[in-house]
């Protein structure tokens, strides 16, 4: 399942909901970080984000990710904009990265941390940020205390974890965070960025591999998910945390 989930997303611009706007929007408020920040990008996929972060500042992006084939992508759209000077991918498992304490200054990842859990990503990274360094994610969150009973049961299965903004701001807090800001992402980084060129890709993929049954459970997958997320907005979506390390 997984191989598929791979093969439908390679080549598309952007492997998660986010867009370059809410990218260089939460940048701004780390308000203070170095003229040449050392930065880490977990989960970085293509480098949606990487990229942004090497154009909107001149720090050094280290690009983690466990898929080899996505990291290849970055190298080649890093390459065609002159940034794989300050662009440096990385296979490595995000639940095991192997950095020393305090290497970096801001630590980015846009909707990855879920794979290892909201408050394990604060908890096991924490260390590896200078004193008062920045963590930027962006998160599924529920957006109102009373999501429609198909959408509350679809991600209860899907993410247990997935809680509201309020309790992801004092989760930080309790782990050693002081939370600067918060912003939902708008619905044209839902609909524009990801579903829509996700959405077209699917009859192509569908076709491409009719005979083979978890290549069409995955496109089935993929096309509840974003039924359900179209429907979904103002209930829930994704939200990025702007965080700071305390001391
Ligand atoms: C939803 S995608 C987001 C990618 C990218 N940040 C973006 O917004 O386009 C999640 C990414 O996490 C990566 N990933 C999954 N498990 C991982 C792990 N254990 N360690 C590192 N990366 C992982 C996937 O390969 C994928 O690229």
């Amino acid at each position: 399942m997984m191989d598929w989930l791979i093969a439908l997303h390679a080549g598309l611009p952007r492997l998660g909901p986010g867009s370059d706007t809410a990218t260089r929007r939460a940048l701004a408020d780390c308000v203070g970080l170095p003229a040449v920040p050392e930065i880490l990008d977990v989960g970085c996929g293509s480098g949606a984000s990487s990229l942004v972060l090497a154009e909107a500042t001149a720090g050094r992006i280290t690009a983690v990710d466990r898929v080899p084939l996505f990291l290849r992508e970055l190298r080649i759209r890093a390459q065609a904009r002159g940034l794989d000077g300050r662009i440096h991918p990385l296979v490595a498992d995000m639940h095991a990265l192997p950095f020393r304490s305090a290497a970096f200054d801001l630590i980015w990842s846009e909707g990855a941390i879920y794979i290892m859990g909201f408050d394990a990503g604060l908890t096991h990274w924490h260390s590896l940020l200078r004193p008062r360094g920045w963590l930027v994610v962006s998160e599924l969150s529920w957006l109102t205390d009373h999501p429609p009973a198909d959408l509350r049961d679809y991600w209860r299965e899907g993410y247990p974890g997935m809680r509201n903004v309020a309790d992801n701001l004092a989760a930080a807090s309790s782990l050693g965070w002081e939370p600067v800001g918060h912003f939902p992402l708008s619905a044209d980084a839902w609909t524009i960025d990801y579903s829509g060129p996700l959405q077209a890709r699917l009859p192509s993929f569908r076709a491409a591999h009719a005979d083979d049954p978890d290549a069409q459970a995955v496109a089935d997958m993929t096309e509840q998910e974003i039924a359900l997320m179209t429907d979904a907005a103002g209930t829930c979506g994704y939200v990025f945390y702007i965080l700071r390390r305390i001391g």
